[in-house]
């Protein structure tokens, strides 16, 4: 993928890619509120669809999510009143590491915390940020923090471990500088900025060490448990879709048998029986059956067999490296691996 049609269909493929299944961004811009004063900034803000009521998560993890709202809300207290600032000068920011499994929550739980504490969310991909000019990837990270500060929205960073990837030790070209400079940049603005920060990835391990002990609350997103595929399954079997048979009972069978799945998964089994359940009855008794619910866990379970999972943090570099357009020699491409 070595020519600049190349890199511009793997951009392309990206966008499409970021949610094959829903239309999560589209949605987004509709419900995006473009106030006069707001048209003018770089990134778009969105008004938050979900407050932390709507996500659940293992208690672990629920348990660091609240406690870093704690630090927020309690700030004033343990700053000022405690006077911790005394000794802590740098620590009006909070920032946050959401990291584990496809579809556990991390961009919802993000856009979430944002709706609990009334504020705007900036959501940003490296897509968002790239510029094949050069020092312009370093402004636009300012530019969003600056946004976000004006505004103050929580900003959030997805796919992160393309940018918190580790820094190239081998600066040779202009284009490894231009990496670099990124990285710099968002280290100095994570260390001034005041607000809240939030990074999220599959691929963790791909972090940068400097950015790692940047970030106070590293927060893993697990699988949920039988308990809580129960709350998902009963947040997508909204009450006005007929059941066939006893709710509670088809929540603990379907909290038994989805054991293993994420909660984009459950959306998508429920997203495929709905339709099961109007094809094969006639439409005066459309109703959803467990048969239907049972079949489309069978189909998603299998989905598991498509596709790959891309996490060397080589390929971390190189998507950076691509992103802003630099030309990935094959013979390099070689030596690496
Ligand atoms: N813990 C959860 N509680 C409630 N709903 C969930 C949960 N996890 C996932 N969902 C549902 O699945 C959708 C997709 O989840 P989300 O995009 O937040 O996952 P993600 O962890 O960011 O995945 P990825 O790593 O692929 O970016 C959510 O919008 C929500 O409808
Ligand atoms: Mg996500």
């Amino acid at each position: 993928m070595d020519s600049l049609e190349d890199i511009q269909h793997y951009k392309e493929a990206k966008a499409s890619m970021e949610c094959p299944f829903c239309k999560e961004k589209e949605m987004r811009s509709e419900n995006a509120e473009v106030e006069t004063e707001e048209e003018n900034l770089p990134y778009m803000l969105q008004a938050p669809r979900y407050t932390l009521d709507d996500v659940f998560l293992p208690e672990k993890s629920k348990l660091q999510v609240d406690e870093a709202l704690a630090k927020i809300n309690n700030f004033h207290k343990i700053y000022i009143e405690w006077g911790f600032k005394a000794v802590d000068p740098c620590g009006a920011g909070t920032v946050l590491n959401f990291f584990g499994k496809p579809g556990t929550g991390k961009t919802m739980t993000a856009e979430a915390l944002a709706g609990t504490l009334g504020k705007k969310f900036i959501s940003l991909g490296m897509s968002d940020v790239e510029s094949k000019y050069m020092g312009e990837t370093a402004k636009n990270i300012r530019a969003a923090f600056e946004c976000a500060k004006k505004v103050d929205a929580v900003l959030f960073f997805d796919e992160a471990d393309t940018l918190l990837g580790a820094r190239l030790s081998n600066v040779t070209q202009g284009i490894d500088n231009e990496v670099n400079s990124l990285r710099s940049t968002l280290l100095i603005e994570l260390e001034k900025f005041e607000g809240i920060v939030i990074f999220a990835t599959n691929f963790e391990k791909n972090y940068d060490k400097a950015f790692v002990s940047r970030i106070t609350h590293h927060i893993q997103f697990d699988l949920p448990d039988q308990e809580g595929l129960r709350k998902i399954w009963d947040k997508f079997l909204v009450p006005q879709i007929p059941l066939d048979g006893d709710r509670e009972c088809i929540l603990s069978k379907l909290a038994d048998i989805s054991l293993g799945l994420a909660g984009r998964d459950v959306r998508n089994c429920m997203r495929l029986a709905l339709p099961k359940a109007i094809m094969h009855d006639n439409e005066d008794e459309s109703v959803l059956k467990l048969e239907h619910l049972v079949s489309a866990i069978g189909e998603v379970r299998n989905h598991e067999k498509v596709g790959t999972e891309v996490s060397k943090s080589r390929e971390s570099s190189r998507a950076a490296l691509r992103a802003i357009g630099v030309k990935i020699n094959k013979e390099e491409t070689n030596n690496q691996e």
